[in-house]
């Protein structure tokens, strides 16, 4: 059976998609958009992370607590997961980044691979691949066969508005891995923008518009 696709009906998302989707708001606000929208699904794909016991020490009492158990890996596409990363690192600061560069080619819409900085041995129990647009599929497919191949035990795809196409085509090549979304939008544009979307979340976040 395929991973689930969850896609978050939160009041703060919708709220935040809204100002995050209009073509009105600049870079500064689109980035503090893109990072309280991260932070709530980080905390999604986060829901069955392992826990352990740790002793604690209370101004008043020794008591048992739990603390995170597991490994995980944070791995942005470049550029657009940055944003994602950051505001995700914030709220698990010992979380490893891999980052990952890929561009879409304009005329093919095929992901192109121009960085890797994925460390020398696979030391995370799970990764998040994190960009905010899932299109065509194809940069969220490539970036999970690269951390398939570097031997990421479990891996989950974290995106904030995905088109049904994209959605598809992640989910035929990487059945196992559950995607996390604030919206799926209706649909890819002749030239492979999702509709109604946002826009280039890349050019929006760092003002190369
Ligand atoms: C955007 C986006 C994804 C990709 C999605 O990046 O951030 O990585 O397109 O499209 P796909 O699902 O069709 O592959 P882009 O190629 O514009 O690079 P950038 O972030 O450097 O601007
Ligand atoms: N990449 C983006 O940044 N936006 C889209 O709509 C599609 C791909």
């Amino acid at each position: 059976m395929a991973a689930d696709v969850y896609i978050s009906g939160h009041p703060l998302i919708q709220h935040k998609l809204a100002r995050l989707r209009a073509v009105d708001t600049k870079p500064p606000e689109f980035r503090d958009l893109i990072a309280a929208i991260s932070r709530v699904l980080f905390f999604e794909a986060t829901r069955d992370v392992a826990l352990r016991p740790v002793a604690v020490t209370t101004p008043l009492a020794k008591v048992t607590c739990r603390e995170i158990a597991e490994k995980i890996g944070l791995v942005p596409v470049l550029r657009a997961g940055l944003g994602m990363a950051e505001a995700m690192l914030q709220a698990l600061p010992e979380a490893a980044v891999w980052h990952l560069g890929l561009y879409r080619d304009h005329a093919t819409l095929k992901p192109v691979t121009y960085y890797n900085k994925l460390p020398p041995q696979p030391d995370m129990d799970t990764a998040l691949v994190l960009d905010p647009m899932l299109a065509t599929g194809g940069s969220a497919i490539a970036a999970i066969d690269i951390l398939k191949k570097h031997g990421t035990p479990k891996v989950k795809f974290v995106g904030i508005i995905a088109a049904p196409e994209g959605r598809d085509e992640l989910r035929a090549a990487h059945p196992d891995v559950p995607i996390y979304l604030a919206a799926l939008d209706d649909r890819l544009n002749e030239i492979g923008y999702i509709v109604p979307g946002l826009g280039d979340a890349g050019d929006r976040q760092f003002g190369t518009a």
